[in-house]
């Protein structure tokens, strides 16, 4: 009996102290209209309360964002001019000593309780909302969907950048997320933009993707974002990619193909089986048009039944062998997308071959 007593006594307590705590919150929180300056000019009057990131969304200004507001990606940079506060230590990773000197923060991590004012740069304004129409979806690997979605305004990026898919609430998800996926695609293609979409167990937007997505659905998206992209040099160029980290490298080397450019270049894609390998087919008619293109793929884990005749070994080490072969007197960029480990530790082989890490750009898929 007793026992029963205070079970009611403390879970009676508990539902009084969630109501006060709901309603403190409430009140807290109601922070009423208020204004957020950017750039000095203009002035957008928006309701206090949400993160900086979502209420500029809100008002169709879009920062790059990978993680979707999880704080997890680190591209939700902006200047904020006014006081708000210290920086949270979720931010901390990713700010460098001189953004915290300049007042750069994460904006899905700071919310907007007053009137702000920001700096953005002004080519995110010409970030745009699209709703796409899905008009194929294809196999490439086991776990690798190429899509396209069409667009019916047109849409200009540099090959290389990515936009974010944005999926409808689902199963457990209570509200949209969004993720970046890169364009395969390249840019002269404008009536749409094509992705390639590895699947990651019970991840959100893949699992979307993978299993509930069809031809014929309308999905927001948002774009283009992102630095990585070729630079105009003249030096002989690096790629490295596995799996989906596919996607930009194939938009840059369609869009060199077509306007002509006869850098060297070498593509090292790692896979773990020949399961693991795709657009081979592709790689070959490239090579066939851009002479000083050469595809390396190579196999970590091959299977007897592949019967692989190519190069073996984790990426990183086939990287090192044919660099030490060349020798290190060449100017050289590099180009590397994929899993956050596998480009670390490419950069640390670029590096140990005189590539410097300012010479060396990514796109980490984490
Ligand atoms: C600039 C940029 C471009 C990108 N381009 C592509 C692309 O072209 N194609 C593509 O397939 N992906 C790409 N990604 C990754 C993509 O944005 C998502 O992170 C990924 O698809 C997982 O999303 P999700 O919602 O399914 O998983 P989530 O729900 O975010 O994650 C579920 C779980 O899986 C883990 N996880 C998240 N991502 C990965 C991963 N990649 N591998 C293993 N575990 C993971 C998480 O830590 C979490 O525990 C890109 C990422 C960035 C930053
Ligand atoms: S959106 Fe990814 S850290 Fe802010």
């Amino acid at each position: 009996m007793q026992i029963i007593v205070t079970a009611l006594v403390v879970g009676g307590i508990s539902a009084v102290l969630a109501a006060v705590l709901t309603i403190a919150d409430a009140l807290v929180n109601n922070y009423g209209e208020v204004s957020i300056t950017i750039n000095d000019s203009k002035s957008h009057k928006v309701k206090g309360g949400s993160t900086l990131l979502s209420t500029l969304a809100g008002e169709k200004i879009f920062i790059p964002s990978a993680c979707g507001g999880k704080g997890s990606c680190g591209l939700c940079k902006v200047k904020v001019k006014t006081d708000v506060g210290p920086i949270l230590p979720t931010e901390l990773p990713y700010l460098s000593p001189k953004e915290k000197k300049d007042n750069v923060r994460l904006s899905c991590q700071i919310k907007v309780k007053g009137d702000m004012s920001i700096e953005i740069p002004e080519e995110l304004f010409n970030i745009r909302e699209y709703v796409a129409t899905v008009s194929s979806i294809e196999d490439v690997t086991h776990d690798i969907k190429e899509v396209f979605f069409s667009i019916q305004d047109e849409i200009s990026f540099r090959a290389g950048q990515y936009v974010q898919l944005v999926v409808p609430a689902y199963g457990d998800t209570r509200e949209e997320t969004m993720r970046a996926y890169s364009m395969s695609s390249q840019p002269s293609v404008k009536n749409g933009v094509e992705l390639l979409i590895r699947l990651v167990p019970n991840g959100i937007v893949t699992t979307y993707v993978h299993k509930l997505l069809n031809v014929g659905d309308r999905i927001k998206i948002l774009g283009p974002f992102g630095d990585f992209f070729l630079r105009d040099t003249d030096s002989d160029i690096i790629f490295i990619a596995g799996g989906s980290g596919m996607a930009p490298i194939k938009s840059i080397l369609l869009d060199m193909m077509e306007k002509g450019v006869e850098r060297k270049a070498y593509y090292f894609f790692g896979a773990r089986s020949k399961s693991d390998l795709f657009y081979l087919e592709e790689m070959k008619e490239i090579e066939s048009k851009m002479p000083n293109f050469h595809f390396i793929p190579a196999l970590s884990d091959p299977q007897q039944e592949d019967n692989w005749q190519g190069e073996i070994g984790l990426i990183t080490d086939v990287v090192d062998r044919y660099l030490s072969e060349q020798g290190d007197d060449v100017a050289r960029e590099g180009y590397l997308c994929g899993s956050p480990g596998m480009i670390n530790a490419c950069i640390d082989v670029l590096t140990k071959h005189k590539i410097t890490e300012e010479k060396i750009y990514y796109d980490k898929f984490g």
